[in-house]
C-alpha cells in the first residue's frame, strides 16, 4: 500500500493481515512512525495525559486537537490519520457533532475522526458519514466517560454490557464506519466481535484475536513509568535513557567538557 486509505483497511481485515496502529501528536514523532510503517497514526485526545499532563481526556479543547492534528498530518506520507473528537464537540447534538468533525477535517487536513459510544450518538455518527467523512467507533473502555463509570478497569465483564457492546458494534458496522476500537475488554468478547463485523476491530487491551493492534507511543516506547496496565508492552525505555542522556548534559556543561573546539565557530 503506497497510501493507507480506509478501503486498505477493510482489504487487510479480508486477506487477515493485521493492521498497526500507534498515536502521535506532533510532526517529529508522527514523521518517525510513519517511516517506520505503521499502518494507521492516531491523534488520540490521550494528547491531553500525555501532551498536557491533565488526570483525564476531558480537558482537550477542539483547537487543541486540530493543533496537534495538523503537525502530525504534515509529517505524514503513508499512514491514514484519524483524530478523536474530543469530550465536549459532539455529544449536544448531531449538528455540533458535523461541525466539529468538518473543523477537524478542513483546518488539519486529518483523513478520518473517531468518536466514543455506540447508539446514543447514532444520529451523529450517520451524519458526519453523510458528509464524506470517514468514522471510527470506539467501544468498551471510553475514557471520556470515565466519571460515569468511575474506574479505568476492564470494561464489559457482565452480560448486559457485552450484550449492548456487541449490538454497538454491528450498529457502527451498518451505519458505515470504516473500523472500531475496542479498548479494555475480555479477549474472547473482542474476538467475538471481530468474526461478527467485517469492518477492522482493532484493540486496546482486548487480546490477539481481532484485526489490529493500537498503543500511546509514549507508553511503548517507555517514556513514563508510572502507566504499567497488563496490556502494555514497553519496546524501550526511553524515561531511562533520556533522563540518563539529559544528565550527562548537565554534568558535561557544569565541567566545561561541553562545547570542546570542535563544537564552536
Ligand atoms: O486517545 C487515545 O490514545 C485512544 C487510544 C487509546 C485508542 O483513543
Ligand atoms: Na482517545
Amino acid at each position: 500500500y503506497k497510501r493507507i486509505t480506509t478501503k486498505s483497511l477493510i482489504e487487510m481485515k479480508a486477506n487477515g493481515e493485521k493492521i498497526s496502529m500507534l498515536t502521535a501528536y506532533d510532526f517529529t514523532m508522527a514523521k518517525i512512525v510513519d517511516t517506520a510503517g505503521v499502518d494507521v497514526i492516531l491523534v488520540g485526545d490521550s494528547a491531553s495525559n500525555v501532551m498536557a499532563g491533565h488526570e483525564t481526556t476531558l480537558p482537550i479543547t477542539l483547537d487543541q486537537m486540530i493543533y496537534h492534528a495538523s503537525s502530525v498530518v504534515r509529517a505524514i506520507e503513508r499512514a491514514l490519520v484519524v483524530v478523536d473528537l474530543p469530550f465536549g464537540s459532539y455529544q449536544s447534538d448531531s449538528k455540533e457533532a458535523l461541525r466539529s468533525a468538518i473543523r477537524i477535517m478542513k483546518e488539519s487536513g486529518a483523513h478520518a475522526v473517531k468518536l466514543e459510544g455506540g447508539k446514543e450518538i447514532k444520529d451523529s455518527i450517520k451524519k458526519i458519514l453523510n458528509a464524506g467523512v470517514p468514522v471510527m467507533g470506539h467501544l468498551g473502555l471510553t475514557p471520556q466517560s470515565i466519571y460515569k463509570f468511575g474506574t479505568y478497569t476492564v470494561r464489559a465483564k457482565e452480560d448486559a454490557e457485552a450484550e449492548k457492546l456487541i449490538e454497538d458494534a454491528k450498529m457502527l458496522e451498518s451505519v458505515g464506519c470504516f473500523a472500531v476500537v475496542l479498548e479494555k475488554i475480555p479477549a474472547h468478547l473482542a474476538q467475538k466481535v471481530a468474526e461478527s463485523i467485517s469492518i477492522p476491530v482493532i484493540g486496546i487491551g482486548a487480546g490477539g484475536h481481532v484485526d489490529g493492534q493500537v498503543l500511546v507511543i509514549h507508553d511503548m516506547l517507555g517514556m513514563n513509568n508510572e502507566f504499567s496496565p497488563r496490556f502494555l508492552r514497553r519496546y524501550l525505555n526511553l524515561y531511562e535513557s533520556m533522563t540518563t542522556a539529559i544528565g550527562q548534559y548537565v554534568t558535561d556543561v557544569k565541567s566545561k567538557d561541553f562545547p570542546n573546539e570542535k563544537e564552536q565557530y
